[in-house]
């Protein structure tokens, strides 16, 4: 066993080091793609995303950094008639159409007992789950924190697969909880509404905060 997890790092330690040696960095078209170029949308072509798509993104999304290696997102994909019709009442007005006209709308969700997969998702501390077992506090600080994390690395891996999004916030989350989760140790955190963009409905680009306003060296 302690032979298969040394290989296993000299493993890891080789990846790392093979591709520090590429001293890779992004390509400008990828940075346009993912953040400079990219746009919040709020209108979508009648064009399908299919569930390998969905598949895909996840794939790639799921590789991005959580606390202890936590990942408590896990995500619901509206994609029916019947589903939509269900999320409808409980998104503020202005965002319905945007939902209604998406391919897929995905709930973003944490998992408040995220800690019982961490025997296997964190074998190197084997009593991590203790840390959470019966601390509400820390359980909903780590799963909010990581999950949202973990949404904005779907968005970006949607992007980079070729695919549009624009995130949501303006709805009930009890209500939403309600409606989908009830029963269960999930809660909704924010949307993501996914597909290929009708470009007429893009607003102007918002100004950012500058790095001397956001930013500070110690
Ligand atoms: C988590 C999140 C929630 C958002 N909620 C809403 C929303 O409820 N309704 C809406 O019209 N836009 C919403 N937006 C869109 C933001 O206003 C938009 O992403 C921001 O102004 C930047 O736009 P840009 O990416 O086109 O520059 C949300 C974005 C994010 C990331």
């Amino acid at each position: 066993m302690t032979d298969k997890i040394e290989a296993a790092d000299e493993e890891a330690r080789k990846s790392a080091l093979a591709l520090q040696d590429e001293a890779l960095t992004a390509d400008p078209d990828t940075i346009r793609l993912l953040f400079t170029q990219a746009r919040t949308h709020y209108g979508w072509l009648d064009r399908g995303v299919g569930d390998d798509k969905l598949r895909e993104i996840y794939d790639i999304a799921k590789m991005g950094p959580t606390s202890m290696n936590q990942q408590p997102m896990r995500v619901l994909f509206i994609r029916s008639k019947e589903a939509k019709d269900r999320l409808e009442p409980c998104l503020m007005p202005g965002n319905r159409p945007k939902m209604r006209s998406a391919p897929v709308t995905a709930i973003v969700a944490f998992d408040l007992n995220f800690w019982e997969e961490l025997p296997t998702l964190f074998p190197p501390n084997p009593n991590a789950r203790d840390i959470f077992k019966d601390n509400a506090a820390a359980t909903r600080d780590h799963s909010f924190r990581n999950g949202t994390l973990q949404g904005a690395y779907l968005m970006l891996a949607a992007r980079a697969a070729g695919l549009d999004v624009g995130g949501m916030s303006g709805f009930d989350n009890a209500k939403v909880d309600g409606e989908f989760f009830n029963g269960t140790s999930l809660k909704s955190n924010f949307m993501i509404n996914i597909g290929y963009a009708d470009t007429s409905k893009v607003h102007r680009r918002l100004p950012r905060l500058d790095f001397e306003k956001a930013c500070q060296s110690l």
